[in-house]
């Protein structure tokens, strides 16, 4: 808490407002009691400018292009950690020891068998549902096997955490008419996956490259998905059925969905005969309500840090994979024209995340429409964390305000006389 107050007049009523000094010098003005004090609420659409809460878990600057989860530097994970120890920090705040680690792998394995009810239903849903409703679905569905998952308890967070991988990967061959390839428990997290979602083993640049996806997704504070995620453990619903809220909320195109438009985006321009200046003169033109999907951030606005270490490890991917694409070449194309165009500089738009998440998913061999699913497995253990800190700070159920503009009362007319 700061010194400073903020003391607000309204209507000739006063209320005094303390600030919040964050651990990083984050202001924030106190509005409690605004409302009870003075009648008045605040307006501010899409929280452009609202903090919803206090957290412990991930401090991000857009304008600096800082990202870190519990304090350690995101370039710093991506190149040092593995995707199950920073799930065990975001969860529990530390580093684990070699033991912790060791136990929390095994407890991950131990319970990362699904249903035959869940891998049932998975089958029966209509041929050609969206990986993210699938996704969606069987995660609420699990709280149908899973009574206890309002508690608090390690046993719901590392249940959700050692299923989901497998779930992803029974989703990916669901959605191609495939058959689901059986658990390993010898494999760790993500070899297991991959081994699951291809039906072979992984290398080991894959199994890294995989990794590293996951680490730069896990959290991202009070985005659109983690803050639906707050927001519906607020009511007290279990993780299950927050999570799949989150899952949900991933989906549309101007959150995790981008990973998914990008490539059909470069996928159309491919089509349309390759001209990059052609998309970048729609892009710029409002009338043609087109938009260059990964680029722009509601937070990031000089650069994305998670973006700056996927493209390097984007071209050690496909060097690797020795893979030759028109549609990366278009990529190529539109970054540097995006990043040298007027337009998108002073409007600070940059290539963000799901630019060069969506080109890896390709070179690794995951259909497009899956690629939010691989967005969903990372930002899951964030999910989770964010959902504990809500219920262990006790937080009140989220109900936000409103400034009604409809029409004020009126007669009810009969149906004969209008
Ligand atoms: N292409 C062209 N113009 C754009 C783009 C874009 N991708 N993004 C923003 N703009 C323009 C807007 O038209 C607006 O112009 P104006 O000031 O002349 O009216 C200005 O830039 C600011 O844009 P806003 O929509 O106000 O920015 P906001 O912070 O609300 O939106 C968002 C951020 C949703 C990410 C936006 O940049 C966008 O739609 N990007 C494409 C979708 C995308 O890549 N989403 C992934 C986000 S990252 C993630 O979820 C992990």
């Amino acid at each position: 808490m700061s010194e400073d107050k903020v003391t607000i007049t309204l209507g000739g009523k006063t209320t005094e407002c303390p600030v919040l000094v964050g651990t990083e010098n984050e202001y924030a003005i106190n509005i409690d009691k605004l409302r009870e004090d003075t009648g008045f609420v605040t307006l501010d659409f899409g929280y452009k400018n609202t903090g919803a809460t206090t957290s412990k878990i991930t401090f991000l600057d857009g304008e600096l292009g800082i990202l870190r989860y519990r304090g350690y530097e995101i370039a710093d994970l991506a190149e040092k950690s593995n995707f199950v120890e920073v799930a065990y920090l975001l969860l529990y705040g530390e580093l684990p020891t070699t033991a912790q680690l060791a136990d929390f792998n095994q407890k991950l394995k131990d319970n990362s068998d699904i249903p035959a009810e869940v891998a049932t239903i998975l089958k029966a849903l209509p041929k050609g549902t969206h990986p993210m409703a699938q996704l969606a679905a069987v995660t609420v569905v699990l709280s149908g096997v899973y009574k206890d998952g309002a508690k608090l308890t390690d046993e719901n967070y590392i249940n959700i955490l050692a299923k989901f991988p497998v779930l992803v990967a029974m989703i990916i061959r669901n959605s191609q008419g495939l058959d689901f390839v059986a658990n390993d428990k010898n494999l760790d997290y993500v070899a297991n996956f991959l081994h699951m979602a291809f039906g072979k083993p992984a290398s080991d640049v894959l199994i890294d490259a995989m990794d590293k996806l996951l680490i730069l997704h896990a959290d991202h504070e009070q985005n659109c998905s983690t803050s639906t995620v707050r927001m519906v453990g607020s009511s007290n619903a279990n993780v299950y059925a927050s999570v799949s809220a989150g899952i949900s909320a991933l989906w549309g195109p101007l959150h995790g969905g981008a990973n998914q438009a990008v490539l059909e985006q470069l996928e159309a321009i491919e089509k349309d005969g390759g001209d990059t200046a052609k998309f970048v003169a729609m892009a710029k033109d409002k009338a043609s309500g087109f938009r260059l999907m990964g680029f722009g951030h509601r937070v990031y606005k000089n650069f994305d840090p998670r973006a700056k270490i996927l493209k390097k490890a984007c071209d050690e991917v496909l060097d690797d994979l020795g893979v030759q694409d028109k549609k990366l070449t278009i990529a190529v194309e539109l970054e540097q024209a995006a990043l040298n165009d007027d337009y998108f500089v002073s409007r600070k738009l940059y290539p963000n995340v799901d630019f060069y998440s969506g080109i890896i998913y390709q070179a690794i061999g995951f259909p497009t429409d899956t690629f939010t699913t691989l967005f969903a497995l990372g930002r899951l253990p964030g999910w989770v964390a964010q959902w504990k800190e809500l219920k262990e700070n006790k937080e009140p159920i989220g109900r936000p305000r409103q400034i009604y503009l409809g029409a004020t009362v009126r007669p009810y007319s009969d149906i004969t006389e209008r």
